[in-house]
C-alpha cells in the first residue's frame, strides 16, 4: 500500500528519495510522487505505474537537499497524476504526503474549504489545504499543522515541506506506520524502515498522535496539544541480503527457496539450552489462561490459521474458532468467559485485522499477535507477540509467512498441550525438522513443477483446488496463489463439496489440482477426483510418501501428517509462479494488489 519517504540532508535527496520509494515498490502502488524543496521554491514531479516512469519524469538538474516522496495504492480517487502525491495548496506553499484515510473528509471540506478549488478527488488535499488556510489566517506552520491534525478523524502518516521553511520537514502520525531515520548532518521519514536502510540504521519510532519538527540537525517530536517528548532510537535489525533479491529473478522464488531455512530458524528460535519447546511465560499464560481462542487474519495468514485451528483443538484441546478479520465485526460471536484473540498476520499492519484488536481491546479482552514484523502496528498494539522469523518478505504473493505462521501455531499449541498436561504424540521439534528437509526436496523440484504447470495451466482460464481436512485449507492457500499472481480464475474447494455445485463447471480439461496426504480423507478424494475426471477434468493429485498411489503427479516426502501443509503448499505455489512467469504477469508485484493493506 502507500509508502511514504523523506530526506534532510547534504545529499542529493532526490535520488535517496527514489531510492527509498524502490524499495517499497513491493508493497504495492498504482502512482507515484516526490517533491524537492531548496532556496528556489518546491519541485514537484509525479507519474502513474512504476517508480521507473516516475525517474523518467525528473528534472536531473534541479539540485536539493531536502525532500518528500510518496507511492500511492488509490483509495479516494483513480490512479493518475492529478491524484498522485505529493499534494499542495492553492498558493503551492504547502507539499504534503499522506498514507492512510482521513474518514471525516467530506464534512471537513464541507465545513472548511467551501471557497477552496480542489484540485483532487484524494481525502489527502484537504489537509495541505486545511493547514494552507490557517497558516493564512495567521498561524505558524507548525501551529497550522497541529490544529489541523486536531480535526482529522481517521488514519495518517503526513510528511510536508513549506516553501518558506526549507530546512524542515513536518511529519505526524496516527494509525499508519511512520519512523523517523537519524544519520550524521542527515534525518529521514519511512514508513518502512527498509525504505531508508540505504542511509541509515538508526531509526525512532513514532506513537499516535505525536507530530515531529525534523531537520538536518534535529528531531523534536511533540504531542499534539505541544509537550515534548523524547525517546530513544533503535537500531533496525535488517540484512541487507535478505531486502536484495540477489541472483533470483524474482522474491517470489527466493522466498519459496528460503522456507526450509526458515523452518529450521523457527525450530532455533523457539528451543531452550535443554533442547525444549519454550516460549516466554507471559505468552504462554495468556493461551492456558484461555478457555477458546479465536483467530483473527485476512488472506493466507487467515488460511494458516485455519491449520493452527486444528493444532489448538487436536495438541491441546482448546476450542478455536478462526475468522476473516474484515468480516468478524459483522458476526461477532458470542465470545467464551476467558477468551484469548489470537491475531496473525505478516505485515503487523493489515488495518482490517486491526480494526479487531482496536474493538476486543475496548472491551478489555487479551491479544496475542504472531507476525513476522516486530514493531509493527499489531505487535505494538496487542498484549503479546510471536514472531516469525521468516526474514523480510517482499513478493506480494506470502509464501514463507505462510509456512513460518504454520509451524509457528504448531509450537504454540504443543506448548499449551504440555502445560494442561497432554502430550501430543509425537516429538514436534524432531517432525518439524524432518518437514524442513521434506520442504528443501521439494524446492529443489523446481524445473517439474515447472513442466506441470506448463502441463496443466498453459491454456487454462481456471483451476480447482481441492482437498479433506487439512489438505482443504493448503487447497484454499494454493488457489489464492494462482490467482492472485497469475489471474486464472482459482477456487479451492472441499473435495465433498464440489458435487453440491461447483462440479457444474467441470468440463473437458478443466485442470483440477487434489491434495491427498491425509491417509483418513485419501480415499474420498480420489473417488473426487475420479468424479471430476468422468466430466473431463484433467487431475494433478498431490500426496504423500506411504499413501501415494500409482498415477499421482506429485508426491512429497513422507512427514507428520499434521505437518504436510508446511510441504505440501509448495509444489503449488512453485506450480502458481511458473504459471504467472509464462503468462508474463509481474509475479512480484501483481496488479491491484499490495503488500502490507493498510486501508480497511
Ligand atoms: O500481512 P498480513 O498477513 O496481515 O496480510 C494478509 C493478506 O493481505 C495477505 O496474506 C495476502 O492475502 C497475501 N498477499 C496473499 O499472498
Amino acid at each position: 500500500m502507500c509508502g511514504i519517504v523523506g530526506y534532510i540532508g547534504l545529499n542529493d535527496a532526490k535520488e535517496i528519495l527514489l531510492r527509498g520509494l524502490e524499495k517499497l515498490e513491493y508493497r504495492g502502488y498504482d502512482s507515484a510522487g516526490i517533491a524537492v524543496s531548496n532556496a528556489g521554491g518546491v519541485s514537484l514531479f509525479k507519474s502513474k505505474g512504476r517508480i521507473a516512469d516516475l525517474r523518467d519524469i525528473v528534472d536531473e538538474s534541479t539540485e536539493a537537499q531536502t525532500g518528500i516522496g510518496h507511492t500511492r495504492w488509490a483509495t479516494h480517487g483513480v490512479p493518475n497524476v492529478t491524484n498522485a502525491h505529493p499534494h499542495q495548496d492553492a498558493s503551492n506553499r504547502f507539499t504534503l504526503v499522506h498514507n492512510g484515510v482521513i474518514e471525516n473528509y467530506d464534512k471537513l471540506r464541507r465545513e472548511e474549504l467551501a471557497d477552496v478549488q480542489l484540485v483532487s478527488d484524494t481525502d489527502t488535499e484537504i489537509i495541505v489545504q486545511l493547514i494552507a488556510k490557517f497558516v493564512f489566517g495567521g498561524l505558524t506552520t507548525e501551529e497550522a499543522f497541529a490544529k489541523t491534525l486536531r480535526m482529522l478523524h481517521g488514519s495518517y502518516a503526513i510528511a510536508m515541506l513549506d516553501e518558506e521553511e526549507p530546512d524542515t520537514i513536518f511529519v505526524a502520525k496516527n494509525k499508519s506506520p511512520l519512523l523517523v531515520g537519524l544519520g550524521e548532518e542527515f534525518n529521514v521519514v519511512a514508513s518502512d524502515a527498509m525504505a531508508m536502510f540505504q542511509v541509515t540504521d538508526q531509526f525512532v519510532e513514532l506513537h499516535d498522535g505525536e507530530m515531529v519538527i525534523v531537520t538536518r540537525e534535529n528531531v523534536r517530536i511533540r504531542t499534539l496539544n505541544g509537550e515534548t517528548i523524547s525517546r530513544e532510537p533503535y537500531k533496525a535489525e535488517l540484512d541487507a541480503t535478505d531486502i536484495e533479491k540477489g541472483t533470483y529473478p524474482h522474491y517470489m522464488l527466493k522466498e519459496i527457496d528460503e522456507q526450509p531455512a526458515v523452518l529450521r530458524k523457527i525450530i532455533q528460535a523457539y528451543q531452550n539450552e535443554d533442547g525444549e519447546l519454550h516460549v516466554d511465560r507471559e505468552t504462554l499464560d495468556a493461551i492456558n489462561g484461555a478457555d477458546r481462542i479465536y483467530i483473527i487474519a485476512a488472506g493466507t495468514s487467515y488460511h494458516a490459521g485455519l491449520v493452527g485451528k486444528e493444532y489448538f483443538e487436536k495438541f491441546a484441546g482448546v476450542p478455536t474458532e478462526v475468522h476473516i478479520s474484515s468480516e468478524f465485526g459483522y458476526h461477532m460471536p458470542l465470545l467464551s468467559d476467558k477468551p484469548l484473540f489470537v491475531f496473525i498476520s505478516q505485515s503487523g499492519e493489515t488495518a482490517d485485522s486491526r480494526q479487531v484488536l482496536v474493538r476486543i481491546k475496548e472491551l478489555g479482552h487479551p491479544s496475542l499477535t504472531v507476525t513476522n514484523v516486530a514493531g509493527s502496528t499489531l505487535s505494538r498494539e496487542s498484549d503479546h507477540t510471536v514472531l516469525l522469523h521468516a526474514g523480510p518478505e517482499i513478493a506480494v504473493a506470502s509464501t514463507k509467512a505462510y509456512t513460518a505462521q504454520i509451524a509457528v501455531l504448531g509450537i504454540l499449541a504443543a506448548l499449551a498441550s504440555e502445560a494442561k498436561g497432554k502430550t501430543i504424540g509425537f516429538d514436534l521439534i524432531q517432525e518439524l525438522g524432518i518437514a524442513a528437509n521434506a520442504a528443501q526436496t521439494m524446492v529443489d523440484r523446481k524445473e517439474e513443477m515447472e513442466g506441470l504447470s506448463f502441463d496443466f495451466l498453459e491454456l487454462s482460464r481456471n483451476a480447482f483446488f481441492i482437498g479433506r481436512g487439512l489438505d482443504y485449507h493448503v487447497s484454499l492457500e494454493g488457489a489464492l496463489k494462482l490467482k492472485e499472481i497469475s489471474y486464472i480464475q482459482a477456487e479451492g474447494f472441499a473435495g465433498g463439496e464440489l458435487k453440491h455445485g461447483t462440479i457444474a463447471l467441470i468440463e473437458e480439461g478443466t485442470p483440477v489440482f487434489a491434495l491427498a496426504t491425509q491417509e483418513a480423507v485419501s480415499p474420498n478424494i480420489r473417488g473426487n477426483v475420479k468424479e471430476v475426471g468422468a466430466r473431463g477434468a484433467k487431475s494433478c493429485i498431490i500426496s504423500m510418501e506411504g499413501i501415494q498411489e500409482e498415477g499421482d503427479r506429485i508426491v512429497i516426502p513422507a512427514v507428520h501428517p499434521m505437518l504436510a501443509p508446511l510441504v505440501s503448499v509448495i509444489p503449488l505455489q512453485l506450480i502458481s509462479y511458473y504459471a504467472a512467469l509464462h503468462r508474463g504477469c509481474d509475479v512480484d508485484k501483481p496488479r491491484n494488489l499490495a503488500k502490507s493493506v493498510t486501508v480497511e
